[in-house]
């Protein structure tokens, strides 16, 4: 199904009800709405204007679209702020960050929780048995523009507090994070100051322990929101719009609190901003990369126990990359079937029309400010009409899983060792590997359950938890390790075994040593696999039972395994992890395809899909029965068929 965002208060009031009448007359169902809209729902503190926003509902409902309520809360008004200035995030420089954007708050105020609670409570009484309401949006994207860590005067006592109950006693904090080391031990919590500003490096396991500090705030904000609602609106679902390529809290714990995930796709964005290969970017910067929308659906399909939506789909040109190319014809339209390739409930675009005004008035939209549809609304239309004709499928599980840890990208970040250590890419890479050989992937976190998994992979998991040992050992697929799995304790130390830690008892072996690579500097690697590390290489010791299956020119293993257990000491050129991938799934009895580098294919149950991101046509499969388009896909293509 398909929904839109729209902003009734940026909109002439006459205009809703044609507006309502052409989203439906185009196919959509579902229109997400308020988000932004505090100032005008309380235009002065205890000052409710309901007025336009139940005319506005109604237009909707009475035009037979369902609405997805938001709560206000990433755009307090300026009477607020200048109320409670304390509400202001700090940068960490312990400047306030100002008001005149959004998202102008520390999740650790104590005066912003108890706004939040009111407005929350305020709205959700208000529509939280409204009929036209499906169901609610907490917030928009926690943690846009780097709002997750604050280095205020609220976020140093709420860390004071949650120190205190982690640790209990000081001596235990001491221990913990290793502050024997340049005289950093303290005798209370208050002494703690928070991890920045400091002349060097701060202590990493400080560091870590405050971004786990940050995401609890995250998830318990979230969560005292999701109270309010349930409370109010009882049967409606609860979702919140994550972000792409974006670590800063732990998804897997905030999408707990929620009914479903959703998650707002630009891959334009994305690719153009995020770090990539000039090569890889080069190719794909008007259709995006072909792994990155489909990756982030993969992983909140994961963060929503099976539901996922899209909330905000890319339908043109955005404003907010370095450059905004405007998507080839028939990516808007390749985009939606992929997010449904892979499950997704509903697609809902970004937005209904384009702002003439304000900061994003670049952004393209369904429609163009003068409320002409756009090259993008055509495109939705048509996925709407192709809809229209077909019953999609259940998935089923993937035999591919992947493991993906936010406490690993938290690691990686505050530890790199070398400047292009970045956990996402990494995690990236072998998911684009395996999906080159036509997989279909599951993203899981650690501890979740392996069993019944072909093949897991693990690009880098430096904390191994004893759920997530536990679920290594009892899988039975073929599993592979990538570098600095098992490397950090809990508390951000060298294991005293020495890495992969935990995981010994599955792969006799020990990391002994290390290096970073700066960009032209490579290792080669021969044996059953070839090619080079860069980046990153490691050096390893065997122990009984364990094989190298490819050696550095030392002679030192780069690939190696103990049974079902592999370990890649390493971070792989192209060539080197094409063919690992290609050897680990090859061990897993799985059937294999040689994709190139710009065709995916996805399966929704019986139904198989095909997407063309390259720029020469595609043979697919012959197949009996294509549902859409046919055996030739062309660039920008979408097929569909029967299997
Ligand atoms: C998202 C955000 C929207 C809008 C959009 C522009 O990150 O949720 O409100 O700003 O980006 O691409």
């Amino acid at each position: 199904m398909l929904g839109v965002c729209y902003y009734p208060e940026h909109w002439p009031e006459a205009w809703w009800a044609e507006d309502a009448r052409q989203m439906r007359e185009m196919g959509i169902t579902y229109v997400r709405i308020a988000e932004f809209a505090w100032s005008r729902i309380e235009p002065a503190s205890g000052r409710f204007d309901w007025a336009w926003l139940d005319r506005a509902v109604a237009v909707l409902g009475d035009a037979g679209l369902r609405v997805v309520m938001c709560t206000p809360t990433a755009t307090p008004p300026k009477w607020l702020i200048d109320a409670h200035p304390d509400i202001l995030p700090a940068d960490a420089q312990g400047r306030p960050r100002g008001f005149g954007s959004r998202r102008h708050t520390t999740f650790s105020s104590a005066s912003w929780l108890e706004a939040s609670r009111a407005i929350a409570e305020a709205v959700a009484a208000r529509y939280g048995a409204h009929p036209a309401v499906a169901g609610w949006q907490i917030d928009n994207e926690f943690g846009c523009h780097d709002t997750v860590l604050s280095y205020g005067a609220e976020d140093l006592r709420a860390f004071h507090d949650w120190l205190r109950r982690r640790y209990q006693d000081p001596e235990r904090l001491n221990e913990a994070w290793g502050n024997v080391f340049w005289s950093m031990e303290t005798g209370s919590f208050d002494q703690v100051s928070l991890p920045a500003g400091s002349v060097t490096e701060t202590n990493p396991a400080a560091r870590l322990d405050f971004q786990r500090f940050a995401s609890d705030q995250v998830v318990a904000y979230a969560a005292m929101q999701a109270a309010i609602l349930r409370a109010h609106s009882p049967g409606r679902f609860i979702t919140h719009n994550f972000m792409g390529r974006f670590t800063e809290f732990d998804h897997w714990t905030l999408g707990a609190e929620l009914d479903f995930a959703a998650w707002d796709s630009y891959p334009l964005g994305f690719t153009e901003q995020r770090d990539l290969p000039d090569d890889a970017r080069a190719l794909f910067v008007e259709t995006g990369h072909p792994d990155m929308a489909a990756f982030h659906h993969d992983l909140y399909r994961g963060v929503g126990r099976g539901r996922w939506w899209v909330m905000e789909q890319q339908p043109g040109p955005v404003n907010w990359a370095s450059w905004n190319p405007v998507p080839k014809p028939g990516m808007v339209r390749l985009w939606t079937w992929e997010a449904l390739a892979h499950g997704a409930e509903v697609v809902s675009y970004f937005r209904w029309r384009q702002a003439p005004f304000a900061q994003e008035q670049m952004h393209a939209g369904l429609h163009r400010p003068d409320r002409v549809r756009s090259a993008g609304g055509e495109e939705a239309a048509q996925v709407a009409a192709e809809l229209a004709g077909l019953t999609l499928p259940d998935g089923a599980p993937a035999s591919v899983a992947l493991v993906f840890d936010y406490e690993a990208a938290w690691v990686a970040g505050i530890q790199p060792q070398g400047a292009d250590f970045s956990y996402v890419e990494l995690c990236l890479r072998w998911y684009e590997a395996a999906r080159r050989c036509g997989m279909d992937i599951d993203i899981v976190p650690p501890g979740a359950p392996l069993v019944g998994y072909a093949a897991v992979l693990a690009p880098c998991l430096p904390i191994v938890s004893e759920a997530a040992r536990a679920a290594f050992e009892a899988a039975d697929g073929v599993l592979l390790f990538g570098p600095r799995t098992g490397s950090k304790t809990a508390g951000f130390s060298i294991p005293p075994e020495l890495p992969p830690g935990p995981l010994q008892a599955l792969l006799p072996m020990r990391v002994v040593q290390v290096a970073s690579l700066r960009p032209g500097l490579r290792h080669a690697v021969a044996g059953r696999v070839t090619g080079a590390m860069e980046r990153w290489r490691e050096w390893v010791e065997l122990g009984a039972g364990t094989e190298a299956l490819a050696c550095f020119a030392d002679g030192t293993p780069a690939l190696l395994h103990a049974g079902r257990a592999h370990y890649f000491a390493g971070w792989p050129d192209a060539a080197l992890l094409n063919a690992t991938m290609r050897y680990i799934l090859e061990s897993a009895c799985l059937p294999l395809m040689d994709l190139p580098p710009g065709v995916r294919l996805r399966r929704r149950g019986r139904m198989a899909f095909a997407f063309n991101y390259g720029p020469e046509p595609w043979a697919a499969p012959d197949a009996e029965r294509f549902v859409l388009g046919g055996r030739t896909v062309p660039p920008q293509g979408v097929a569909a068929w029967q299997t």
